[in-house]
């Protein structure tokens, strides 16, 4: 076969899209109930929002953008994640200056050239939502329970919902300072990306998936333990409302996540069915975005959450989608004839609002009816050159085998 998809994306063909469709429509209903906007951005941005927002030293920063020039000389970068598009969105529109707080969410196509793998994909799809516009810890828990409700309604219980506090330029150097001469005699025994990591970002190391590394840090110092006193109690106040509302989660200090724009709270939501790509979605505070894009100072959280992932999750749960709801009619014409009019007659009850379909292959009554069966449909009508005639047609209610007849323009009266 000459032409096969790229590496690292996937078609999703009709029986997929039917699932796509209806994991997007739960996660928009659960958004609207959370009073979240949907908000739409180009797949692609100016390079330097993301390089800006996200951090040269990160992995996808560094190794993942789809990066490229174009006729004007331009540099672009497909879309690694929304959260920097969102921002430049919310600056560019003064959003902030027609409400206090805006709730954002989207649903789409994000890029990174990664190492295809289960649940890592170059092309991969995300939702998420972002609360702009509020410093309290109301407002992270509200994104943390958008993304705990969007599963648990799908019926995904068994989840790992763990949170962590990245604290802010108060107090993130001086605990920086303390966890590299930690980690610095260890140098030599880091794994060499860890190594790495040892200059330009080493909390990063403490969330390394490689096991040397992981008992390496194990008595390292963690940050909870250093925050100042706003970010160590914004932090207690997030536990303490999950606590109240009885949501189950795990403090982990090695949680640090792989994009620079976090303040205080992170979180992940990971599952056990995913094997090594564990995380389902992930999030967080990012107060200071907003103004390092030269916007003005806005408090903001969010989580980004991959749909790839939640449908491999919901695989492996063996949670199905609802069947399609089959068309109402399916219209059997016998002969050349019947066909040309059957069509006119399927144009109107389509304009009327009655889905319907039929075969235009000009089979025998027995391959239609059989078809009809296959679809499901309520009522199936046929119509041969003797009806048509006599401007009549045959109507078959699927369900209890009773046929009538029925003048043509009365079709669709006797079946809605
Ligand atoms: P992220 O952790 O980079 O965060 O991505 C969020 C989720 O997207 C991951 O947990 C994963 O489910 C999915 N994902 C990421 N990369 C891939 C990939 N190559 N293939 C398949 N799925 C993938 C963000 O993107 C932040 N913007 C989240 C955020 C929103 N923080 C604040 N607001």
């Amino acid at each position: 076969m000459k032409y096969q998809i790229p590496t690292g994306t996937k078609d999703a063909l009709p029986e997929e899209t039917r699932r796509w469709q209806y994991l997007e429509m739960r996660i928009r209903d659960v958004m609207l109930r959370y009073r979240y906007e949907e908000i739409r951005t180009p797949a692609f941005e100016y390079t330097e929002l993301f390089k800006r927002s996200i951090g040269e030293a990160t992995d996808v920063v560094g190794k993942e953008m789809y990066t490229f020039t174009d006729k004007g000389g331009e540099s672009l970068t497909l879309r690694p994640e929304m959260t920097a598009s969102v921002m430049r969105a919310y600056i560019q529109h003064n959003l902030g200056g027609q409400h206090c707080v805006n709730k954002l969410y989207y649903i789409g196509p994000m890029f990174r050239q990664e190492r295809p793998q289960k649940g890592r994909l170059r092309q991969f799809h995300q939702f998420g939502c972002e609360s702009l516009g509020s410093p309290a810890p109301e407002a992270d828990v509200e994104t943390m329970l958008v993304a705990l409700t969007i599963y648990r309604e799908l019926g995904i219980h068994s989840l790992n919902f763990i949170i962590n506090s990245v604290g802010c330029p108060e107090c993130r150097p001086a605990y920086r300072e303390k966890l590299t001469g930690y980690l610095t005699p260890l140098g030599d025994k880091l794994s060499p990306e860890s190594r790495n990591r040892l200059s330009s970002n080493p909390m990063r190391i403490l969330d390394s998936k490689n096991e040397t590394d992981q008992s390496l840090t194990q008595n390292a110092p963690m940050i909870h333990d250093h925050l100042c006193p706003e970010c160590k109690s914004h932090f207690q106040r997030v536990q303490s409302l999950l606590d109240t509302m009885n949501i189950e989660y795990r403090v982990d200090g090695r949680l640090v996540r792989g994009l620079d724009y976090y303040t205080k709270t992170a979180y992940e939501i990971q599952s056990a069915q995913l094997g090594s790509q564990n995380a389902l979605g992930g999030g967080g505070r990012y107060d200071l975005l907003c103004a390092d894009l030269d916007g003005k100072n806005t408090p903001a959280v969010g989580f980004a959450a991959g749909m790839e992932r939640l449908l491999i999750v919901m695989d492996s749960l063996q949670l199905s989608v609802p069947d399609p709801v089959p068309p109402k009619v399916f219209l059997i014409a016998l002969g050349e004839k019947a066909m040309a009019a059957m069509s006119t007659i399927a144009y109107r009850l389509r304009s009327r609002g009655i889905a319907c379909d039929m075969d235009y292959l000009n089979r025998s009554l027995k391959a239609q009816m059989r078809e009809a069966n296959k679809l499901n449909v309520p009522f199936a009508i046929i119509l041969g050159e003797q009806e048509l005639e006599q401007n009549i047609c045959i109507i078959k209610n699927m369900s209890n085998g009773d046929q009538s007849s029925v003048p043509l323009d009365q079709i669709a009266d006797k079946i809605v």
